[in-house]
């Protein structure tokens, strides 16, 4: 008989990619092997986001359809994990609607994984294992099997203590954690070692990186450190809060080859007063104020940013203030969102006494894209005629006869597949010849590199 196969399926953010790297690095540990499709699965894992209603309506409509595959192989072991385990009503409805699901496990309780899948199969009924907080434990050393490929995430902070009133991450992820900048070194240089060139350092709010560390550090420390290790040539980091951005961080953006000079500030919102009750603890003029500091800190600079419409008793002058922003930003891009009432949040309490209306909530939306998406096709074109180098991730989803990739300012590229040679994870220079609303596009206009493909296949404990 062969190994166990198990399947993951991923939802929401890159926190959630990670984990589920960690997840999986876990079970090839314990012997399984990754399987093709749900039908031979003999372990499925659910890892779920709760960051909007849809996300967590995916998740159940999923959870939902496989009891079929549940009836006809009730050997296997199907998973809840992530962002909705830590939330009592998902607990409560699975055991209504989805008993046959057998395990749910939070996001503290990655590392117990191999003990919890054990206990599950002893046990008849859903096991439910999900720590509130995660306590002192800082788990190092969990096997982790990253992507193959010279892309890969690196966790720096868990948690978000800002408490955004929309917001459900403070609830299902806990508390500020930093990884010791030491722990965080030592993987990147690690993953150099392995042939990853370009790293991403993963927090919910990674300019809080090390506040809670002694000595204390900062994230500028860390990418002035990260930058110094050979073998990584592309430097990101996600998600940094507005706040907290400091002029040292924009300086050492500012100097350094590695780090991308694209900022993503999400804002969420143009209104004072809505700001104010986001609780996102900026202004307005904070905020432009910051993007202005940073235009003259960092040379060629982009933003990109996140918006939400439809805040509870946001109005049509509110609204306009946002699209005033952007026009006065010129975002590269934006994630454009519905406010989403999340249960717990104090904002959920107040959409019911000022809700805005789905219609309106929904043309609010649509004028908003309609503005973005016409700055995002000005912002192209001036990138016509330019030589940047685009990292290649692969043949296109779509066209296989063309190589899709991205720049360091993280700019969708797809590139004109011209030799046999393989491209997928090099490094390209290519010539713009064609810029749209989402992508540009090009021909390579230069040797590759490194000089041939390389791939990383191991489980690395991180
Ligand atoms: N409704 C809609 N969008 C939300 N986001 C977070 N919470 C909500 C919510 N309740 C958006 C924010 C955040 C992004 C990751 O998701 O814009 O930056
Ligand atoms: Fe949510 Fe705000 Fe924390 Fe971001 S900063 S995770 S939006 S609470």
């Amino acid at each position: 008989m062969g190994s166990a196969l198990y399947l993951i399926h991923t939802l929401g953010c890159q926190m959630n990619e990670r984990d589920s790297e960690i997840m999986a690095g876990q079970l090839e540990h314990m012997g399984y092997a990754p399987a093709a499709a749900e039908e031979e699965a003999d372990l499925i894992i659910i890892n779920t986001c709760a960051v909007r209603g849809s996300a967590e309506d995916h998740a159940l409509g999923h959870i939902g359809r496989l009891k079929q595959l549940k009836a006809k192989r009730p050997r296997m072991t199907l998973a809840v994990a992530g962002c909705m385990a830590q939330e009592p009503k998902t607990i409560a409805w699975l055991k209504r609607h989805a008993p046959h699901v057998d395990l749910v496990f939070g996001t503290h309780n990655l590392h117990q994984l191999p003990r919890l899948l054990d206990e599950a199969e002893q046990h008849q009924e859903m096991l439910v294992e999900v720590w509130k907080s995660a306590g002192d434990i800082m788990a190092e050393h969990v096997p982790s099997r990253r992507k193959p490929g010279v892309r890969a995430q690196v966790n720096i902070i868990y948690g978000c203590d800002k408490f955004c009133t929309y917001c459900i991450v403070p609830f299902t992820r806990g508390r500020e954690r930093s990884r010791q900048l030491d722990d965080v070194l030592a993987e990147v240089q690690a993953l150099a070692g392995e042939g990853y060139e370009d790293v991403t350092f993963l927090g919910q709010n990674v300019n809080s990186y090390g506040h809670d560390l002694l000595p204390r550090v900062d994230l500028a420390d860390l990418l002035t450190q990260a930058e110094r290790i050979a073998g990584i040539r592309w430097i990101h980091y996600m998600t940094p809060h507005p706040r907290d951005f400091s002029q040292k961080l924009l300086e050492v953006i500012g100097i350094s080859d590695k780090v991308s000079r694209q900022l993503h500030l999400p804002v969420q919102a143009g209104s004072n007063p809505i700001l104010r009750r986001m609780n996102r603890k900026y202004t307005r003029e904070e905020y432009l104020d910051l993007i202005g500091r940073a235009r003259s800190a960092i040379e060629e600079v982009t933003f990109t940013t996140d918006i939400i419409v439809g805040f509870p008793g946001e109005s049509e002058e509110d609204f306009a203030l946002t699209l005033d922003l952007v026009r006065e930003v010129r975002f590269d891009s934006a994630f454009t969102f519905l406010y989403s009432p999340r249960e717990g949040t104090p904002a959920a309490r107040w959409e019911g006494r000022d809700p805005v209306s789905d219609p309106v909530k929904k043309d609010r939306l649509n004028r908003l894209m309609a503005l973005q998406y016409q700055i995002s096709w000005e912002a192209n074109q001036l990138l016509l005629g330019t030589t940047p180098v685009v990292l290649v991730e692969g043949p296109s989803k779509k066209e296989p006869r063309i190589w899709a990739g991205r720049t360091q300012q993280g700019k969708v590229v797809l590139v004109e597949r011209e030799s046999e040679a393989d491209l997928t994870d090099r490094f390209v220079p290519v010539k713009i010849t064609s810029a749209k609303t989402f992508y540009l596009a090009g021909r390579v206009a230069g040797a590759p590199f490194p000089a041939s493909s390389r791939s990383v296949h191991t489980i690395a404990v991180r």
